[in-house]
């Protein structure tokens, strides 16, 4: 059979990652696919850097876009980035021109991943997404194939590597916020701007294409309610710490099905304890928790990010296309994704963590029980302590209540004087 031919733009990390494996394992690679995969060209904007794997006899273009045009190419791999401009130019042309894709780029298939999986489907081409969601971990596959004879109820994931990594550090060593990202920006762990990353818009991304192929739902990036960590101090995970609980950021997809098919999509820092599989899962690791009908719990570990496990995800999605194995993008056709209502965060019921720092004087906690009991929420513990002779730290762990009730109590709290600071609020997941 002859080679299937690639031709990729990008050559960055994941880029040159996917040439050095194509490379390395050509000869496994070939007897898997039986077949060879072939690159017959590049895109990529500085011809002189060294990308560190050969590039003879490929032909390089200037502009990904032309590329996706006129290379001799089955294939166009996408590894530029970003929902708009060149990257998606890049794919719609690609398609157009009866190529198939691969690509690792979440913020285009969350933003236009249904409109682009619509014309791949219609031309009968493949648009193949692995490295997209959680890197290395073949977690689109294993919800799209592996658990396809189930409906899945609930899919949990720490999803961002950059915000495990500054959790985990913080936790272990005490430091701050701001000490541990700048170290994190040291490592490579997080961008220069690092925004995307730690105000939780990544983790979103991702978590609206799992809620797609998990639930056969349109990806709908503005239904993720969305949190990041910046708010989340050293002392939360000391006093989390007390309570028995770890301070993870999860991504957190559910099917409420009692009410007649009900998504919630969130993105958000949340206790959980210490015995659930995501508490262990330090580092820059990633993982994926999905429930299944019929499978049950499954449980899913591995690289986020990096050279090595992204390319890893982009060359199996290649592998695909070589064997001709095809499932619809988001795993059921494109016109066939039904969209579900979202329930709004406000209506979430569960137990939650509250942190005030007040004045230490006087009457203060009875204000803070009169507003948790007027709104109807019910405190489980509290412990205070002072951080200096001013200003104590109230932590309350609540019962089960819903979140309006809550967000109401808090919101009387901060017209009273005796707070020095917004009150610090975070879900627990049981
Ligand atoms: N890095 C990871 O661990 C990781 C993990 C999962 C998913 N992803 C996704 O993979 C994609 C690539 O990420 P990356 O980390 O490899 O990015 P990167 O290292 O910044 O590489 C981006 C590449 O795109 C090239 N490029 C930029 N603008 C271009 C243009 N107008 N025309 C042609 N080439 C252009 C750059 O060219 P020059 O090199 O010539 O400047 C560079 O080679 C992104 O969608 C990202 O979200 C990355």
């Amino acid at each position: 059979m002859s080679a299937l031919k690639v031709a990729i733009a990008g050559l960055g990390t994941v880029g040159a990652g996917t040439l050095k494996i194509l490379h390395e394992n050509a000869a496994e690679i070939a007897l898997r696919c039986g077949r060879n995969i072939t690159v017959t060209a590049v895109a990529s904007r500085d011809r002189k850097k060294d990308r560190g794997v050969p590039l003879d006899g490929v032909k390089w273009f200037e502009d990904a876009n032309a590329m996706a045009a006129e290379a001799d190419a089955d294939v166009i791999v996408e590894l530029i980035g970003g929902s708009e401009g060149i990257a998606r130019k890049t794919v719609e042309t690609a398609i157009a021109n009866g190529r198939h894709v691969v690509t690792a780029n979440k913020a285009l298939l969350a933003h236009h991943g249904v409109a682009l999986a619509t014309a791949a489907e219609k031309a009968g081409l493949s648009l193949n997404f692995e490295a997209a969601v959680a890197g290395g971990i073949p977690i689109i596959k294993a919800l799209r194939e592996g658990l396809a004879a189930n409906k899945i109820r609930r899919v949990t994931g720490i999803l961002n590597g950059t915000c495990n990594y500054i959790l985990t550090t913080m936790r272990a060593s005490g430091r701050s916020f701001a000490d541990v990202l700048k170290e994190a920006q040291d490592l490579g762990y997080a961008e220069a701007d690092p925004s995307f990353d730690i105000d939780g818009t990544d983790a979103a991304h991702k978590l609206a294409i799992l809620a797609s192929v998990a639930f056969g739902t349109p990806v709908d990036i503005k239904a993720v309610h969305v949190e990041g960590i910046r708010n989340v101090s050293s002392l939360d995970l000391q006093y989390a710490e007390e309570f028995g609980y770890v301070i993870k950021l999860l991504g957190v997809a559910e099917r409420l099905d009692q009410d007649g098919g009900m998504l919630t999509q969130s993105v958000y820092p949340c206790l959980i304890t210490p015995d659930m599989p995501l508490a262990n899962v330090e580092g820059v690791f990633n993982a994926v928790v999905a429930e299944g009908d019929f499978v049950g719990r499954s449980v899913y570990e591995g690289r986020g990010a990096g050279a090595g496990p992204t390319a890893s995800a982009v060359v199996a999605d290649l592998m695909d296309i070589a064997t001709g194995r095809k499932v619809p993008t988001f795993g059921i056709p494109a016109a066939s994704l039904k969209a579900i209502p979202n329930v709004p965060v406000a209506a979430h019921v569960g137990e939650y963590y509250v942190r005030l720092l007040v004045v230490d004087r006087p009457g203060v906690f009875a204000d803070i029980a009169v507003a948790f009991r007027d709104e109807a929420v019910s405190m489980e513990s509290v412990l205070q302590r002072g951080r200096n002779a001013a200003n104590v730290n109230v932590v309350i762990i609540t019962h089960k209540t819903q979140e309006a009730a809550l967000l109401r109590a808090l919101k009387r709290l901060q017209a009273n004087a005796a707070l020095v600071e917004p009150p610090h609020m975070m879900r627990i997941e049981k």
